[in-house]
């Protein structure tokens, strides 16, 4: 790594500002009630997704399977994006809401004749980037001459805040807000998005094979800020970004505070979460897409979301977003994500990550056949401002859309961590250890940790359970978790201790978010310490921002159901 990071010079960030603690009681803040944890994984393997889904006390809900259906553009509310600050709930100051037509038909992919190819953000020519800025100035200036054109630049951002921060209620649960993230339905939604995105930009400037350049993160060459959009003349910059992350500063996938400030050890951390996020943390589909969201479930909370979702795909939001504006304004919120031209390159390598799952062998269905899941659907307006109704199962073949992205090296792929030639002397270790049942419930001010007896001795096919997490869905949280970890290094996650992390970007919903259970698969972990045959093993877990705002119910460890 040191070679390819040679031409980067180290520069230190700062560190995060941080939210002062709320005093919102989790309690005061929903209309609706939920019980218990997200979704259980086993009932999606066995089919059952719809029927025990993580709110089957939410009155109305149906037993049969019932995907999440498009919303109903009549009802969406002009004053239903919230934040909140400290203990008062703040409308935000801005309608998300499409302009309504009755008139909508559903969605044809057209034929494919010649693909678009999706460059690399950070190699494309003068010529194409020109391009690409004219696109997004004739975006921008359907913003002041036509402000209800669909296909205006603060229309389409609009879009994701429209589908993330409340205005839509789900049909036929009134009170219960449609939420895109933290669920199956992540990655389709946003493909979805992107692909008008990329026709609207194509038909304003007159070539349909136009496509939108892919922020390369997950390579050395792409972690930094593209330079395109490094220039404050450019209709690719946006003043809401963090000012200490402009090039030559690298995106950090993973956020510690204090933040690592040594270039190839941020490179070392990148490629580590990648390969666990992509890899070896991923045992099923669901692992990596997201857990089972049905029509009338609650708005899921973080835990819900795949691996992916909540790994790179926070990281960089929260990377790029400015610290210093109250709700991390653009990149940092999802009211306000889609403002920035750097959100859809960013979600265009999202999108990449999800092509590139598919292909990687394994030894688990990349396949999920529940009918929740496939005939989930959203609204959009396409390039010609019709309004259309699109299903996830007809975006689930990339090439079918369309397009493809241009090649670009995965390193990561490799990046497995080094395994600790002996096990650790379990015994010693926890003697500085609590026992779980003093412990819990748990507020994750501080360092902690925990002696967790295992089920079965030895390298067993396991799953660590934090329990009932509770955390404000306002507040950016991250927190990592580390396995039998005698160094204490927590801005190291390249070592074989390193279990993974939780990064929520902030975010309002009106009903509660359910209490949620995060799950870690520990298999390839146990192999990487080289567990022995002990029957118990020490976690610890390392708030790194606004820990005090999050609440774990308890821990555990369970056998792995496999798919
Ligand atoms: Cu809709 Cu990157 O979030």
């Amino acid at each position: 790594m040191a070679s390819l990071q040679s031409s980067f010079t180290a520069r230190p960030t700062i560190p995060t500002t941080r939210i002062p603690p709320s005093q919102l009681a989790v309690t005061k803040r929903s209309v609706v009630s939920c019980s218990g944890g997200g979704v259980d994984r086993r009932n999606m393997l066995l089919g059952l997704g719809g029927l025990y889904g993580a709110t089957s006390l939410v009155p109305g809900q149906k037993a049969e399977a019932s995907p999440i259906l498009p919303p109903d553009l009549s009802t969406c509310d002009p004053k239903g994006a919230w934040t909140t600050k400290g203990s008062e709930v703040v409308v935000l100051d801005v309608n998300c809401c499409p302009p309504y037509t009755d008139v909508q038909t559903d969605y044809k992919l057209p034929r494919v004749t010649k693909p678009r190819v999706r460059p690399a953000a950070h190699r494309i020519s003068k010529e194409y980037q020109a391009k690409y800025e004219l696109a997004i100035k004739k975006m921008r200036e359907l913003d002041v001459t036509d402000p209800d054109d669909p296909r205006g630049f603060t229309q389409q951002a609009n879009i994701h805040c429209a589908y993330c921060n409340g205005p839509y209620d789900q049909i036929g649960f009134p009170g219960i807000d449609l939420q895109v993230h933290n669920s199956w339905i992540f990655f389709a939604f946003h493909r979805w998005y992107l692909y008008f995105y990329e026709r609207i930009m194509g038909e304003l400037i007159g070539d349909p094979t136009f496509a939108l350049p892919y922020w390369n993160w997950d390579n050395p060459r792409g972690m930094q800020m593209p330079p395109a959009f490094d220039n404050e003349k450019s209709p690719l910059w946006d003043i809401n970004r963090d000012p200490t992350h402009r090039p030559p500063a690298l995106v950090t996938l993973t956020i510690t505070n204090p933040p690592v400030t040594d270039p190839v050890q941020i490179v070392a951390n990148n490629l580590t979460q990648m390969y666990k996020e992509m890899i070896g943390d991923v045992e099923s589909a669901i692992d990596f897409m997201g857990d089972p969201y049905s029509a009338g479930n609650a708005p899921p909370a973080r835990a819900s979301g795949g691996s992916s979702e909540g790994g790179s795909h926070a990281g960089v939001h929260v990377w790029t977003g400015n610290p210093n504006n109250s709700n991390r304004e653009d990149m940092g919120n999802f009211y306000s994500a889609g403002r920035d031209p750097l959100f859809y390159s960013h979600h265009a390598n999202v999108d990449r990550m999800w092509t590139i799952w598919k292909d990687i062998p394994a030894d688990y269905s990349k396949d999920i056949e529940d009918a929740d899941f496939k005939d989930a659907a959203f609204m959009f307006y396409d390039e010609k401002k019709n309004l259309v109704r699109v299903k996830v199962a007809d975006c689930l073949d990339h090439r079918k859309m369309g397009y493809k992205y241009e090649h670009s090296d995965t390193p990561w792929m490799a990046y497995r961590p080094a395994q600790r030639a002996v096990p650790v002397d379990i015994k010693k270790l926890s003697k500085n250890a609590n026992r779980p049942d003093k412990l819990f419930p748990l507020k994750l001010n501080k360092t902690v940790r925990v002696l967790v007896p295992k089920p079965s001795k030895g390298a067993a096919d396991e799953v660590l359970v934090l329990e009932k997490i509770v955390a404000d869905s306002t507040k950016l949280i991250r927190f990592d978790v580390f396995v039998n970890d005698e160094d204490d290094k927590p801005q190291e996650l390249d070592r074989a201790e390193y279990l993974g992390g939780f990064t929520q970007v902030p975010h309002r919903a009106r009903a509660q978010e359910s209490a949620s259970d995060l799950r870690l698969n520990l298999k390839e972990l146990y192999e990487n310490i080289n567990i022995g045959d002990d029957d118990s093993i020490v976690v610890t877990i390392v708030p790194h921002i606004n820990g005090d705002e999050v609440t774990i119910g308890g821990i555990k460890i369970i056998p792995r159901v496999a798919a």
